[in-house]
């Protein structure tokens, strides 16, 4: 068993934990009334998020009378909330045993892949031991962190779909500290027929990381863009789901599928899978559309929102040529920052 330090105490105390079980039924709750809600116009009135900790963000009374004085000023985040102070984490004497953590959404293209590497990066700054796990055919995590991953002869495919190779044969370091990669290529496109016969093929990947968790404290599952086999067999092995959305109207549906496939793997597979909680990307706080649809994920979601956001910058296309994660190629940027924000954020709700 791992003994907290005094500085882990403090600051487990003085922020409330979120409690995994309690948010996700909040979040089958909420995610069920935004489909009900799902032809209304962004913007209409629905009722907020029973969960949330922040004051309401209406600046009139229930009798719709503007308030007298004016409201005191505060600090809004991109999210529309107060901003807060999430303590620096406290650095870790002992690893493991690791955080499964699935970055999930079905819908492509929302920055699944650079959460992950980026993510990852930020999380291993702060001293947290990473393994990345590039579970999509498309190699593009591996891509990102410089890896070639056409060439490579072990992957995670063969990981998956043959007994003899073991979690050290695929295994590599990457050129930041702490923060290692079980890389993918085009291959593993043929593992969801080869696992189709399997016994206990919804496993396999849980079976694989097994012999390393003790290792990593985090390990982050980038899945690939749809809710087929091998993002199930994440969903198995998980703690937690985060899930990267952007900013659009229609992203609101797809997350009412994708919470029905968590719920279908918790009730029969994984009972302690939860829903981390949501990371708004690629947002332009400059265009009416986008701040529309954030203060609804905030309405409907709650705290689930991370308060970290991420903007949109040209940056992130350019650090995938560069092939290594932002927090390296441009450290001081507003995208690096706001990944080690959203890692502080993440140590902080998981408490590691
Ligand atoms: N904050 C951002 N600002 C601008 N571009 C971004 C941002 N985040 C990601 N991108 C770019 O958007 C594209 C898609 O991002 P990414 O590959 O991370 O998404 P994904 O969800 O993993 O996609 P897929 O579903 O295909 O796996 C990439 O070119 C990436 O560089
Ligand atoms: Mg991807």
């Amino acid at each position: 068993m791992r003994i907290r330090g005094p500085a882990e105490h403090h600051a487990r105390d003085s922020c409330p934990s979120t409690e995994p079980g309690v948010e996700a039924v909040a979040f089958v709750q909420q995610i069920s009334d935004a489909e009900k809600g799902e032809d209304r116009t962004v913007g209409t009135p629905h009722s907020p998020a029973t969960d949330t900790t922040y004051p309401a963000p209406s600046a009139s009374t229930s009798n719709g009378a503007r308030p007298l004085a004016p409201a005191p000023e505060v600090d809004l985040g991109p999210t529309g909330r107060p901003r807060r102070h999430i303590p620096e984490p406290p650095p870790l004497a002992v690893h493991g045993p690791a955080k499964i953590i699935a970055m999930c959404n079905q819908k492509g293209g929302v920055g699944k892949t650079t959460s992950t590497i980026n993510l990852g990066a930020s999380l291993a700054e702060y001293g947290r031991r990473v393994l990345l796990v590039d579970l999509d055919p498309q190699g593009a995590l591996s891509a990102g962190l410089g890896v070639a991953h056409h060439d490579l002869d072990l992957t995670v495919h063969n990981l998956l779909v043959e007994p003899r190779v073991g979690i050290d044969d695929v295994l590599m370091r990457t050129r930041v500290e702490g923060l290692d990669l079980l890389p993918s290529n085009i291959d593993l496109s043929a593992a969801e027929i080869q696992l189709v016969s399997e016994v206990g093929r919804e496993q396999a990947l849980g079976r694989a990381l097994y012999p390393a968790l003790d290792r990593y404290d985090y390990v982050l599952v980038d899945c690939q863009p749809s809710l087929g086999l091998l993002t199930v067999n994440a969903l198995a092995c998980a703690d937690s789901v985060i899930i990267p959305m952007e900013c659009e109207f229609f992203s609101l549906r797809g997350l009412a599928l994708l919470n029905d496939t968590v719920a279908k793997v918790r009730d029969r597979l994984n009972p302690r899978l939860a829903v981390g909680g949501i990371v708004v990307t690629m947002f332009d706080s400059r265009t009416l559309h986008a701040r529309e649809v954030m203060s609804r994920v905030v309405e409907v979601f709650g705290d689930l929102v991370y308060d970290s956001v991420v903007n949109r910058t040209v940056k992130f296309p350019e650090t995938s040529v560069a092939g290594e994660p932002i927090t390296t190629w441009a450290p001081k940027s507003g995208g690096a920052e706001s990944y080690r924000a959203l890692a502080r954020e993440v140590i902080h709700r998981s408490g590691r």
